[in-house]
Protein backbone atom coordinates (compact mmCIF):
# COMPACT_ATOMS: atom_id res chain seq x y z
CA UNK A 1 0.00 0.00 0.00
CA UNK A 2 1.55 3.38 -0.63
CA UNK A 3 1.99 5.50 2.45
CA UNK A 4 -1.64 7.40 1.69
CA UNK A 5 -4.69 6.76 -0.26
CA UNK A 6 -6.58 9.99 -1.44
CA UNK A 7 -10.10 9.42 -2.37
CA UNK A 8 -12.70 11.72 -3.18
CA UNK A 9 -16.53 10.42 -4.25
CA UNK A 10 -18.14 12.91 -6.68
CA UNK A 11 -21.67 13.30 -6.86
CA UNK A 12 -24.41 16.21 -8.63
CA UNK A 13 -24.99 18.37 -5.40
CA UNK A 14 -22.56 16.97 -2.51
CA UNK A 15 -25.82 16.70 -0.29
CA UNK A 16 -27.35 12.94 -0.60
CA UNK A 17 -24.95 10.21 -2.31
CA UNK A 18 -21.31 11.62 -2.09
CA UNK A 19 -21.73 12.73 2.00
CA UNK A 20 -23.10 9.08 2.38
CA UNK A 21 -20.39 7.33 0.32
CA UNK A 22 -18.08 9.56 2.47
CA UNK A 23 -19.09 8.66 5.77
CA UNK A 24 -19.43 5.21 4.85
CA UNK A 25 -16.15 4.93 3.82
CA UNK A 26 -14.59 6.49 6.70
CA UNK A 27 -16.11 4.48 9.42
CA UNK A 28 -15.27 1.36 7.16
CA UNK A 29 -11.52 2.36 7.28
CA UNK A 30 -11.66 3.58 10.78
CA UNK A 31 -12.89 0.11 11.68
CA UNK A 32 -10.32 -1.57 10.09
CA UNK A 33 -7.63 0.81 11.87
CA UNK A 34 -6.75 2.28 8.39
CA UNK A 35 -7.39 6.16 8.95
CA UNK A 36 -3.94 7.16 9.17
CA UNK A 37 -3.53 5.50 5.53
CA UNK A 38 -6.58 7.21 3.93
CA UNK A 39 -7.25 11.00 2.95
CA UNK A 40 -11.10 10.57 2.17
CA UNK A 41 -13.32 14.08 0.95
CA UNK A 42 -16.58 14.34 -1.55
CA UNK A 43 -17.88 16.96 -3.59
CA UNK A 44 -20.29 17.78 -6.41
CA UNK A 45 -20.26 19.08 -9.91
CA UNK A 46 -23.07 21.81 -9.36
CA UNK A 47 -22.45 24.46 -7.09
CA UNK A 48 -26.51 24.93 -5.77
CA UNK A 49 -26.12 23.84 -2.42
CA UNK A 50 -22.16 24.33 -1.64
CA UNK A 51 -21.95 25.37 2.15
CA UNK A 52 -24.97 23.48 2.76
CA UNK A 53 -24.75 20.17 5.36
CA UNK A 54 -25.76 16.65 3.94
CA UNK A 55 -30.06 16.59 3.16
CA UNK A 56 -31.49 15.32 5.87
CA UNK A 57 -32.69 12.32 4.53
CA UNK A 58 -29.14 11.45 4.54
CA UNK A 59 -27.82 12.37 7.86
CA UNK A 60 -31.24 9.98 8.78
CA UNK A 61 -29.95 6.90 6.72
CA UNK A 62 -25.90 7.38 7.99
CA UNK A 63 -27.47 7.89 11.65
CA UNK A 64 -29.41 4.34 11.77
CA UNK A 65 -26.44 2.54 10.77
CA UNK A 66 -24.30 4.67 13.96
CA UNK A 67 -22.40 7.20 10.83
CA UNK A 68 -22.53 10.46 11.74
CA UNK A 69 -22.47 12.99 8.44
CA UNK A 70 -23.94 16.05 10.15
CA UNK A 71 -20.06 17.58 10.38
CA UNK A 72 -20.37 17.57 6.35
CA UNK A 73 -20.51 20.73 4.15
CA UNK A 74 -20.92 20.64 0.01
CA UNK A 75 -18.42 22.20 -1.49
CA UNK A 76 -18.17 22.09 -5.78
CA UNK A 77 -15.27 19.88 -7.84
CA UNK A 78 -12.10 22.44 -8.41
CA UNK A 79 -10.47 20.87 -11.13
CA UNK A 80 -7.45 22.85 -10.34
CA UNK A 81 -6.58 21.43 -7.07
CA UNK A 82 -8.74 18.34 -6.92
CA UNK A 83 -7.61 16.30 -9.92
CA UNK A 84 -3.74 16.79 -8.11
CA UNK A 85 -4.95 15.97 -4.36
CA UNK A 86 -6.87 12.88 -5.15
CA UNK A 87 -5.56 9.99 -6.94
CA UNK A 88 -8.81 8.27 -6.53
CA UNK A 89 -12.11 10.11 -7.95
CA UNK A 90 -15.30 8.53 -7.46
CA UNK A 91 -17.99 9.60 -9.58
CA UNK A 92 -21.82 8.33 -9.05
CA UNK A 93 -22.85 7.90 -12.09
CA UNK A 94 -22.22 7.98 -15.59
CA UNK A 95 -23.63 11.51 -15.87
CA UNK A 96 -21.15 12.53 -12.92
CA UNK A 97 -17.90 10.43 -14.71
CA UNK A 98 -18.97 12.21 -18.02
CA UNK A 99 -18.74 15.97 -16.78
CA UNK A 100 -15.56 14.95 -14.34
CA UNK A 101 -13.95 13.55 -17.82
CA UNK A 102 -14.99 17.31 -19.32
CA UNK A 103 -13.69 18.57 -16.71
CA UNK A 104 -10.03 17.45 -17.28
CA UNK A 105 -10.17 14.60 -14.98
CA UNK A 106 -7.73 11.62 -16.52
CA UNK A 107 -9.31 8.52 -16.89
CA UNK A 108 -6.62 6.85 -15.12
CA UNK A 109 -8.25 8.50 -11.87
CA UNK A 110 -12.20 7.87 -12.47
CA UNK A 111 -13.91 4.90 -11.51
CA UNK A 112 -17.22 4.42 -11.25
CA UNK A 113 -18.57 3.93 -7.51
CA UNK A 114 -20.37 0.90 -8.21
CA UNK A 115 -17.75 -1.21 -9.99
CA UNK A 116 -16.79 -1.95 -6.98
CA UNK A 117 -20.07 -3.34 -5.93
CA UNK A 118 -19.53 -7.29 -5.51
CA UNK A 119 -23.19 -7.73 -6.26
CA UNK A 120 -23.34 -6.25 -9.96
CA UNK A 121 -22.19 -7.94 -13.13
CA UNK A 122 -21.15 -4.98 -14.29
CA UNK A 123 -21.33 -1.21 -12.90
CA UNK A 124 -24.48 0.10 -12.72
CA UNK A 125 -25.47 4.27 -11.70
CA UNK A 126 -26.04 4.80 -7.94
CA UNK A 127 -29.65 6.65 -8.35
CA UNK A 128 -29.88 9.79 -7.84
CA UNK A 129 -32.36 9.73 -4.41
CA UNK A 130 -33.15 13.53 -3.87
CA UNK A 131 -36.65 13.52 -5.60
CA UNK A 132 -37.41 10.17 -4.72
CA UNK A 133 -39.19 8.66 -1.42
CA UNK A 134 -37.36 7.98 1.52
CA UNK A 135 -36.57 4.50 1.06
CA UNK A 136 -34.39 5.37 -1.94
CA UNK A 137 -32.04 6.70 0.43
CA UNK A 138 -31.93 3.46 2.61
CA UNK A 139 -31.38 1.64 -0.98
CA UNK A 140 -28.45 3.91 -2.09
CA UNK A 141 -26.95 3.04 1.03
CA UNK A 142 -26.89 -0.51 0.65
CA UNK A 143 -25.81 -0.25 -2.85
CA UNK A 144 -22.69 2.30 -1.32
CA UNK A 145 -21.90 0.22 1.36
CA UNK A 146 -21.09 -2.97 -0.50
CA UNK A 147 -19.06 -0.43 -2.69
CA UNK A 148 -17.39 0.86 0.03
CA UNK A 149 -16.44 -2.82 1.00
CA UNK A 150 -14.96 -3.82 -2.57
CA UNK A 151 -13.08 -0.42 -2.92
CA UNK A 152 -11.45 -0.80 0.67
CA UNK A 153 -10.31 -4.53 -0.53
CA UNK A 154 -9.32 -3.41 -3.77
CA UNK A 155 -6.74 -0.35 -2.41
CA UNK A 156 -5.71 -2.93 0.75
CA UNK A 157 -4.11 -5.30 -2.13
P1 LIG B 1 -26.78 14.32 -4.95
O1 LIG B 1 -28.33 14.65 -5.16
O2 LIG B 1 -26.13 14.57 -6.29
O3 LIG B 1 -26.80 12.87 -4.59
O4 LIG B 1 -26.32 15.22 -3.86
C1 LIG B 1 -28.78 15.89 -5.65
C2 LIG B 1 -29.09 16.88 -4.76
C3 LIG B 1 -29.56 18.10 -5.23
C4 LIG B 1 -29.70 18.31 -6.59
C5 LIG B 1 -29.36 17.31 -7.47
C6 LIG B 1 -28.90 16.09 -7.00
N1 LIG B 1 -30.19 19.54 -7.07
O5 LIG B 1 -30.38 19.67 -8.28
O6 LIG B 1 -30.41 20.45 -6.27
Amino acid sequence: MPDQHTVLFVCLGNICRSPLAHGIFQHLVNQHNLAHKFHIDSCGTGAWHVGNPPDPRSIQTASLYGIDITNQRARQFDPNTDIERFTHIIPMDQSNHRDLLDLGTPKSQLALMRSFDASLPKPQDVPDPYYGGDDGFDKVYHMLTRSCEGLLVSLKD
